[in-house]
C-alpha cells in the first residue's frame, strides 16, 4: 500500500466526505504516521481568563427514579443514619468535595408543593408525581435536603415551582428557608424543629419552562413576568439571594436564544443569573461517530457564548451596569437511558430510571465538557453534572454499596484540581475535520452546524497560587494515537510533578458494572522530565491531569 502523510490523508479524506472516519482508518490500513503529532501550549500566569468560581463543579438531586429515595435517602438500608440517609454515599459526596447541589428538580420541581414535604413525615402526602409517573411518599423534603447538605459539607441550590405554583408560593418558601422568625413561614420552620434559618443563597427561578414536556409550560413573556414578580417578592423577604432565570432547555429547541432575549427583557434587572441546560450522546443519528462525539464538548463552548451574547445584548439595551453570570446547571452524556419505560415510573416508588450506563468515550467527553466549564470560568459562575446518585449520574447504589461509574473520574479530578485561575493558553497542534453534526445529536431535531478543524488535544490549564501548582487538563480525541504535548513555561518554572494520570483503554465502550466496577479506571502514567520547555505524551482516546508544583 502507498504510503501517504497522515495531512494529506485527511485532506483527501475530508474532500470525499471521510473526514470523520480519518482517525480510524489510518489506524486499520496502517497507514504512516508522519504528519507532526505535537500540540505546543505556553503557560503565562499573566494570562488569566479568571478566577474559578467555587460553584463551577456543583451536581443535581432530583426526586427522580432511586435520586433520593435508595439513592441518597434509605431508612432500611444497612448502611442508614438516624436520618435515614446512606452514609457511605455521604462519605463519597464528601470526599468528592461538590461544592453545590440543585434540588428537588428538574421536571419533578414543576409539580412539587414545597409545603408537602415539611413537618410531622406520618402527616406528609403521598402523591402521585406526574413528571416522571412515580410515586412520592414526601419522606425526604425541604429540611432533611438541608440536612443532608450540611452532613456531606455542600451548598444547597434550591429549584422553585413555576409549573403548578405561584410567584407566592416561591416567595412563601423563601421566607420559610431564609427569615430568622416573627412571620407566618419562618415561624411554620421553627415549629417543625428548625430554630435557625437555612440561609439559602442560590435559587432557580422554575425549570426548563421552554419546554413543552414541562408541567405549565409557558410562553417565554409570560414566563418573563412571572419571573420578575417572583423575584422581586422574594428579594423583598432576603435582598442577598442569587436568582438564576430560566433559560433555553438547549439549543435543539426551536425557541433557543429567542425564549433567553424575551425573557431577560422581563426579568433582567431582578435577576443575577441565567441557566443553561444541555446533555450529550453518541447517538445512531450522529453515526455513532466517536470521532465526532469527542468534539461535541465544543457545542458546550458555542452555547455558553452563545447565550452570554444574548445576556449582554439585552443588558446594552438596558444600559444596564449589571452583567449576568451563567448557571450550566444540567449537563452530562444521556442517550441511552431515555425515553419510554426509562422514563415512566408506572406510578411505583423509586423505580429505576434514567440509570445510563457509562463508559470510556463518555468519561473522556466529560472531561472535554469540565474542560469547557474551566475556560468559561470568566462567565460561568455555577453548574451542576446533572445528576449525582443513580440518575444520570457518577454514583450508583445497591444494597450492598457503591458505583463509580466511568465519569466519575474526570468530574473528581475537575473537583480536585479546578481551583485558583483559569490560564488562556491558546493550543496549536495537529487537527482532524468535522463537517457537520447532522440530524439531531440531543433528543431534538434541529441539525446542529459543524465544527470544521477540531484539534485533537483539548487543554485547558489552572494555576493555583494559593497551593503553588498548574494543573494542565487535556483530552485526547485522537482515537488511534498518543499525542504530544509540549509545555513550555513562561513566567513559571515547574520544579516537581504532584500526580500524571488518565482515564483510557482499548474498549471505546467499556464501563464499569456491579459485577466489574474496576473496568475502567485512572491509571497512573510515567513522570516526565521537568523544565521549562517538557514534553508529556498523551494515550489515544483519553483525559488526562498533569498536577506540576511551580
Ligand atoms: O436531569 C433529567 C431531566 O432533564 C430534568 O428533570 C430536566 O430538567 C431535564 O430535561
Amino acid at each position: 500500500m502507498k504510503t501517504v502523510s497522515r495531512r494529506r490523508f485527511l485532506k483527501k479524506a475530508g474532500q470525499s466526505g471521510l473526514a470523520l472516519a480519518a482517525g480510524s482508518a489510518l489506524g486499520r490500513f496502517g497507514l504512516a504516521q508522519s504528519a507532526p503529532r505535537t500540540t505546543r501550549v505556553t503557560i503565562d500566569s499573566g494570562r488569566q481568563i479568571a478566577p474559578i468560581d467555587h460553584h463551577l463543579f456543583g451536581s443535581f438531586l432530583e426526586h427522580l427514579g432511586r435520586a433520593i429515595y435508595e439513592g441518597i435517602y434509605d431508612p432500611k438500608s444497612k448502611f442508614a443514619d438516624s436520618n435515614g440517609f446512606r452514609t457511605d454515599v455521604i462519605k463519597e459526596v464528601h470526599d468528592l468535595g461538590v461544592p453545590i447541589v440543585r434540588y428537588p428538580g428538574g421536571n419533578f420541581v414543576s409539580g412539587y408543593h414545597w409545603l408537602d414535604g415539611v413537618g410531622p413525615k406520618k402527616d406528609r402526602p403521598t402523591v402521585l408525581d406526574r413528571a416522571w409517573n412515580t410515586l412520592e411518599p414526601n419522606q425526604f423534603g425541604t429540611n432533611e435536603f438541608i440536612a443532608w447538605t450540611r452532613a456531606v459539607g455542600t451548598e444547597p441550590l434550591f429549584g422553585l415551582n413555576f409549573g403548578t405554583a405561584s410567584a407566592e408560593d416561591a416567595a412563601a418558601l423563601v421566607e420559610y428557608c431564609n427569615v430568622a422568625g416573627g412571620t407566618k413561614w419562618s415561624n411554620l420552620r421553627r415549629s417543625h424543629g428548625y430554630e435557625q434559618p437555612h440561609n439559602v443563597k442560590y435559587w432557580c427561578v422554575g425549570n426548563e419552562m421552554d419546554g413543552t414536556w414541562q408541567i405549565g409550560h409557558m410562553e417565554d413573556r409570560d414566563y418573563g413576568i412571572k419571573a420578575s414578580d417572583a423575584a422581586r417578592q422574594m428579594r423583598v423577604i432576603d435582598p442577598t439571594i442569587k436568582l438564576i432565570a430560566c433559560g433555553s432547555s438547549g439549543p435543539f429547541q426551536p425557541t433557543y436564544i429567542e425564549w433567553d432575549r424575551t425573557v431577560l427583557e422581563e426579568c433582567y434587572d431582578v435577576v443575577d443569573g441565567i441557566s443553561l441546560h444541555r446533555y450529550f450522546g453518541n447517538t445512531e443519528e450522529n453515526g455513532n461517530d466517536s470521532s465526532k462525539y469527542l468534539a461535541m464538548n465544543l457545542g458546550m463552548d458555542r452555547q455558553i457564548e452563545e447565550i452570554a451574547a444574548v445576556c449582554d445584548t439585552v443588558r446594552a439595551h438596558k444600559r444596564s451596569n449589571k452583567q449576568l453570570f451563567l448557571s450550566f446547571d444540567e449537563w452530562n452524556v444521556w442517550y441511552r437511558a431515555r425515553g419510554g419505560d426509562f422514563a415512566d415510573g408506572h406510578g411505583k416508588l423509586a423505580p429505576h430510571l434514567l440509570e445510563e450506563p457509562y463508559n470510556l468515550e463518555d468519561a473522556v467527553l466529560v472531561g472535554g465538557l469540565a474542560n469547557s466549564l474551566i475556560r468559561h470560568s470568566d462567565r460561568v459562575k455555577v453548574a451542576c453534572l446533572a445528576q449525582l446518585v443513580n440518575v444520570i449520574a457518577p454514583i450508583a447504589t445497591n444494597e450492598d454499596g457503591i458505583l463509580r461509574h466511568t465519569i466519575f473520574y474526570p468530574y473528581a479530578w475537575a473537583l480536585k484540581y479546578a481551583h485558583g485561575r483559569a490560564l488562556s493558553v491558546a493550543p496549536e497542534g495537529p487537527s482532524y475535520q468535522v463537517a457537520s453534526l447532522g440530524q439531531p445529536i440531543e433528543s431534538g431535531g434541529l441539525s446542529i452546524p459543524g465544527f470544521g478543524d477540531v484539534q485533537y488535544l483539548d487543554v485547558v490549564v489552572v494555576h493555583d497560587e494559593e497551593k503553588s501548582t498548574v494543573t494542565l487538563l487535556a483530552m485526547n480525541r485522537d482515537l488511534q494515537n498518543e499525542q504530544e504535548l509540549e509545555i513550555n513555561w513562561h513566567d513559571l518554572t515547574p520544579s516537581k510533578v504532584l500526580a500524571f494520570e488518565t482515564i483510557t483503554g482499548p474498549d471505546l465502550k467499556a464501563g464499569n458494572t456491579l459485577a466489574d466496577p474496576k473496568r475502567v479506571t485512572p491509571q497512573t502514567l510515567e513522570n516526565p522530565a521537568v523544565g521549562s520547555r517538557m514534553t508529556v505524551k498523551l494515550p489515544a482516546r483519553s483525559y488526562s491531569v498533569l498536577s506540576l508544583a511551580v
